[in-house]
């Protein structure tokens, strides 16, 4: 089975299990076209949350996935791969959280939500890229701050709201691949463009003076503001999968990506063909321990209320 064909079986199997499928927006666009709700980290995690069907198939990577699970425990939460992982999230260890707290007995620890279960359990709150710059604001001024694991989206979050951060080295390899260099000639090109940016980017915050009224944004907020936007051409930097919604949602503007090689591995792990098969087989169920999934439920809770 193909195409056309293969998309109304899912939808078939959707409805016969009472199941809803969520996508990322860096999703294939057959995927996308199946799935109920497309959005960004903050989005899902809110679906997931609010959800009546009975089975969520998580088109995206395994902490979201695991983020659905800990915040709709009732439910049954099906990935289709397996290895859909996230690079950024695999580079921090709880041990890494552990050792800083030893350090920093009053600190707070700020998890982005791209981190395994296990150090969300040991954070006071998590983090999308939507909300960051507001949940950091709102903190105790007086309590040394670690943000992990993404230096780049804490370098912004720290520029933004003169908060002095402790950062954990980490980066997601496709962000952190799109650079300065990748960048000049396609400004230049595009004067009349806006610049639309994640703050996972290499070409981050130490990139502003090329284009200081350059907005850095969530996948989902790239989206909202180009529909809004005057602008009819945008560069964009972040994963290419993001295009096919951008084109979809405002089909009159023009879109140029930065990077048109940066695509995210574990997120094409995902294929028609697999959301079918999980479907059909009820695989792979993604279930966290209750013990870590009941401590990371409150910085969880404490993100999904914000922004
Ligand atoms: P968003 O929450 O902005 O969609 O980002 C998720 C992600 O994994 C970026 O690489
Ligand atoms: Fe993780 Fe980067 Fe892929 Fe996002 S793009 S899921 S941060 S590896």
């Amino acid at each position: 089975m193909r195409g056309e064909a293969l998309a109304q079986e899912v939808l078939r199997l959707k409805r016969e299990r009472n199941a809803v499928i969520l996508a990322h927006s860096y999703q294939l666009p057959e995927v996308q076209e199946v799935a109920d709700f497309v959005g960004d980290s903050l989005g899902l995690a809110r679906e997931a949350q609010r959800t009546r069907a009975e089975v969520i198939v998580f088109c995206g990577v395994h902490f979201m996935a695991e983020t659905a699970a800990i915040l709709n425990p009732e439910k049954t939460v099906l990935l289709p791969d397996l290895e859909a992982g996230c690079s950024l999230a695999d580079s921090l260890r709880p041990e890494d959280v552990l050792a800083w707290k030893a350090k920093h007995p009053d600190g707070i620890v700020v998890a982005y939500v791209n981190t395994k279960a296990e150090v969300k359990a040991l954070a006071d709150v998590c983090v999308t890229s939507a909300n960051a710059v507001e949940v950091v604001s709102r903190l105790p001024q007086d309590r040394p701050i670690y943000f992990v694991p993404d230096m780049f989206l804490g370098a912004h979050v720290a520029r933004v709201t003169g908060r002095r951060l402790d950062l954990f080295p980490g980066e997601c390899h496709v962000h952190a691949g799109i650079r300065e260099e990748h960048l000049k000639a396609l400004l230049e090109a595009h004067p009349g463009a806006e610049f639309l940016i994640h703050p996972e980017c290499g070409c981050g915050s130490g990139c502003l003076y090329l284009k200081p009224d350059a907005k850095m944004l969530s996948t989902e907020g790239m989206v909202r503001y180009a529909k809004g936007a005057e602008a009819r051409e945008f560069v964009v930097a972040t994963e290419v999968g993001i295009l096919h919604r951008l084109k979809k949602e405002a089909p009159e503007k023009a879109f140029f990506p930065v990077k048109p090689d940066a695509v995210c591995e574990y997120m094409k792990r995902i294929t028609l063909e697999k959301v079918y098969l999980s479907l059909k087989e009820m695989r792979h169920v993604v279930r966290v321990p209750e013990e870590v999934a009941r401590r990371a439920r409150r910085a969880l809770e404490a993100m999904v209320a914000v922004g």
